[in-house]
């Protein structure tokens, strides 16, 4: 196994990603980052250099596990106290299974600035991949766009009145989109500025591509597809996936994939890759960019108008492509038959003080200062709620179809303490939001562990014998990613078998700002005591040696 050791600088810069200049986050320039490829079982050494002057930063290593290396999770208030401007972090971790996998702002809503990147892990010399293809070296970010700086977005978002900052101006491919400059100052927005051209992705007529795609949006759950092509998807999340074709590619925040595509189209053209929102009325045009059949020019655009992406509405088809999802046949990990325990999770959204919030189990989340993890070592019992969380909700007498009455939440840092070693079913369940006739799409990510995806339903979970007869235990696939669908549940299993604290949370960054997250903590007690770079905020101040 190799080392691979990057040190990157992390700096403001004015950015003309959709042709509206603003500033962006990059790492050594660049944003999206750099893609970090690399072949399983090596180690990743990223020296963080905060340059940004007035800001702190922390980077999530997202799909990574960390088994044994829960200080470097990256996690703000929860691993780590966010590095301060001039002061470098240093992350080391094994990538130790072949997939793709992301990496990502984890402090604040930095993310949405720009600063995050795939990494892309290769089967070692010997073991080989269930599909073939001629190419590998392709990979996709998408991501939306604010033209608002994340300052005025995080303040929105958490003052009193609360204001909704709304749908982004753009959908990037690769970091690149155009937004329409017509009515604007060529000096703030330009539409012939070389840095929003379309990202341009060139094949040899015949060839077969893998495409790595990551679904880096702060907000938005996108479509993606590639005009007149079909695409097969074979892994998720750095899973096997048993193949199948589609259109259109279902894609939400936290989530990656690979899909073949064979380039078998008449190749005196080039044709749209696009972008599109679901699953929210869409207020931001489509995201394109060119796949180029070569020999023609990378930058000629297709001869055609942009064929529609799916009905933003059409809920029906995103729930039976996440059920199209499942294990690789010869590569199914077979879930434990029972679960330990059940943590049911109702997802409302109320209001707490007066501010819009969101809630599991009528409770908002709110994170300490000092990070749990290096409280929890150092036996801190003021630095976080010691109540355990509510592991249910009176469900029987909660109508999610309406909206509900009392919009009155409360508020803690409680964290769920789970047995080490058990194994746990979560079932998320949406409802309503606070208008009528509306409930969002929720992805869930949960940090430090991959789950089984037992099911997805409609309305309200119970423990029925229907329902759980439903559950698929022969060949669920293995995820860290995955979506609440509207008005509906979905059901996880996983093992809580990598000591520490770790993140459940929805990845919508605006969510999980207000409060759409909650912690698993187990084994901590195996954990090491915390390294003198994940501290300096709150009551860690006090370990620091001079
Ligand atoms: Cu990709 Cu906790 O996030
Ligand atoms: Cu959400």
């Amino acid at each position: 196994a190799r080392v691979h050791n990057y040190t990157w600088e992390i700096t403001y810069q004015f950015k003309s990603q959709d042709c509206y200049k603003k500033l962006a986050i990059a790492i050594n320039g660049m944003t999206p980052g750099p893609v970090i490829s690399a072949t399983e079982g090596d180690t990743i050494i990223v020296n963080v250099i905060n340059r940004l002057i007035m800001e702190n930063v922390a980077i999530h290593w997202h799909g990574i596990r960390q088994i044994g290396t829960p200080w470097m999770d990256g996690t703000d208030s929860v691993t780590q106290c966010a590095t301060l401007p001039g002061d470098t972090f240093t992350y080391q971790f094994v990538v130790d299974r072949a997939g793709t996998y992301m990496y990502h702002s984890h402090y604040g809503v930095q993310k949405e600035t720009g600063l995050y990147g795939l990494i892309k892990v290769t089967v070692p010399p010997g073991k080989s991949e269930p599909f073939k293809y001629d190419d590998d070296r392709h990979s996709i970010v998408l991501s939306d766009w604010y033209h608002s700086s994340s300052y005025a977005e995080a303040t929105k978002l958490t003052s009193l009145p609360f204001v909704w900052i709304g749908e982004p101006q753009s959908l990037l491919i690769n970091g690149r989109g155009k937004y329409d400059c017509s009515n604007l100052n060529a000096n703030v927005c330009n539409a012939t500025n070389p840095e929003c051209l379309p990202y341009s992705l060139t094949v040899v007529p015949g060839k077969t591509y893998r495409l790595r795609i990551g679904g880096l949006t702060s907000l938005s759950a996108l479509s993606f597809q590639i005009e007149g092509h079909n695409m097969t998807v074979v892994e998720a999340d750095g899973h096997y996936v048993e193949p199948f074709v589609t259109q259109n590619l279902y894609i939400y925040s936290g989530e990656t994939y690979s899909v073949l595509v064979t380039a078998n189209q008449a190749s005196s053209r080039n044709y749209w890759m696009s972008t599109n929102v679901v699953g929210r009325k869409p207020a931001t045009p489509p995201g394109l960019a060119i796949f180029n059949y070569y020999p023609n020019h990378f930058h000629k655009l297709p001869p055609t108008t942009l064929p529609p992406g799916p009905a933003w509405n059409d809920t029906r088809a995103r729930i039976n492509q996440s059920l199209a999802i499942k294990a690789r046949q010869g590569f199914i990990q077979s879930p434990p038959s029972t679960a330990d325990k059940v943590i049911v999770l109702l997802n409302t959204q109320n209001t707490f003080e007066g501010r819009r919030r969101w809630s599991l189990n009528n409770v908002s989340h709110t994170l300490p200062h000092t990070p749990y993890l290096i409280a929890q070592k150092k036996n801190w019992t003021d630095v976080f709620d010691q109540t355990p969380a509510p592991e249910s909700y009176d469900f029987q007498n909660y109508d999610i179809y309406s909206v509900q009455g009392n919009t009155n939440t409360t508020s803690s840092s409680s964290i769920y303490r789970l047995k080490f070693n058990s194994t746990v079913d979560v079932i998320l369940q949406n409802a309503n939001t606070m208008n009528v006739n509306d409930s969002e799409t929720h992805p869930w990510h949960l940090h430090g562990h991959d789950f089984w995806v037992l099911g997805y339903g409609d309305g309200k979970f119970n423990m029925s014998s229907d329902i759980l007869e439903k559950y698929n235990l022969v060949d669920p696939i293995m995820k860290n990613t995955v979506p609440l669908h509207p008005y509906g549940w979905t059901a996880l299993r996983f093992r809580a078998d990598n000591p520490g604290i770790w993140l459940f949370h929805c990845h919508i960054e605006a969510h999980y700002l207000m409060g759409m997250l909650v912690l698993f903590e187990s084994g901590s007690e195996m954990v090491g005591e915390p390294p003198q770079q994940n501290m300096g905020c709150g009551r860690t101040k006090s370990l620091m040696k001079p």
